[in-house]
């Protein structure tokens, strides 16, 4: 699809990867842009509607839904992640992660539907490269990326015939707020939001936006099992 033109509603838009997306949309040229976040933002560009949106509220889902009613491309971009043992952080922990990194995407996806379909438009989530195999320290983030990334493929089944696509991006490091505690090189969210629409734009179910996420994304499709070594170790 081309972003040109397009209405876009991304979630998370107040900071990190979210806000990156939000500036290269308007770059890029997109009418409109529904800026969701837990509180709403202030932007100064005009074709920016904010609106207050915690991604785990039903409630609050169905009323963006209703909202913006007239979108073509939906992200999923908010996210949470809570390192540490998992027995300290216990199953709570993960069904947190669970309920924003994975059932949240599904959650708007289902409610933009009508309008996604009207438009012949997209669906992007953002997963990340645990999705192929858990880390250890990450379990619950690792689990609900992997949730996320199945409930992204049967989407993409479900929808072909209906001329919605449906797209994976499997970041590595990013320089937001998330990754301060990662000690590895890090690309910056611009570049990453940059390459996200490349994808789209070109029709690419999985996007791979950084030189990490490519190095592992080759790892991953010649030898699984190193990748999952490597990252359990
Ligand atoms: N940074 C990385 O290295 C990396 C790598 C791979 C994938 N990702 C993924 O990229 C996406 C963006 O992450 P980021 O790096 O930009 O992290 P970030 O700077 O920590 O931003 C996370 C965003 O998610 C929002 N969020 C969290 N819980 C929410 C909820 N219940 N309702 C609505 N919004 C919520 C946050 O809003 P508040 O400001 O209200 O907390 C914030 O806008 C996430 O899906 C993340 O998993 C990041």
């Amino acid at each position: 699809m081309k972003i040109h033109n397009c209405i876009a509603f991304v979630t998370g838009a107040n900071r990190g990867i979210g806000a990156a997306v939000v500036e290269a949309l308007l770059a890029a040229g997109a009418a409109k842009v529904y800026a969701a976040a837990r509180s709403a933002i202030r932007h100064p560009n005009p074709r920016v509607v904010p609106l207050a949106l915690d991604v785990t509220d039903g409630a609050a889902i169905a009323a963006a839904a209703a909202a913006a009613g007239d979108v073509g491309l939906l992200i999923n971009n908010a996210g949470a992640l809570e390192g540490g043992d998992l027995f300290a952080a216990g199953a709570e922990a993960v069904e947190r992660q669970l309920a924003v990194n994975a059932l949240a995407p599904l959650r708007l996806a289902l409610a933009l539907l009508p309008a996604l379909r009207r438009s012949q438009g997209a669906i992007v989530n953002i997963l990340s490269v645990v999705a192929w195999a858990p880390m250890p320290g990450l379990a619950g983030y690792s689990a609900s990326k992997a949730a996320a990334a199945s409930l992204t493929g049967s989407l993409r089944a479900t929808l072909a015939s209906d001329g919605v696509s449906v797209h994976a991006v499997f970041p590595g490091p990013v320089d937001t707020a998330m990754a301060a505690g990662i000690d590895l090189p890090k690309t910056s969210p611009a570049e990453v939001a940059g390459a996200i629409l490349a994808g789209v734009e070109a029709g690419e179910a999985e996007i791979f936006p950084d030189a990490f996420s490519r190095q592992i994304a080759a790892g991953w499709f010649a030898d699984p099992r190193a990748v999952a070594e490597q990252f359990a170790a």
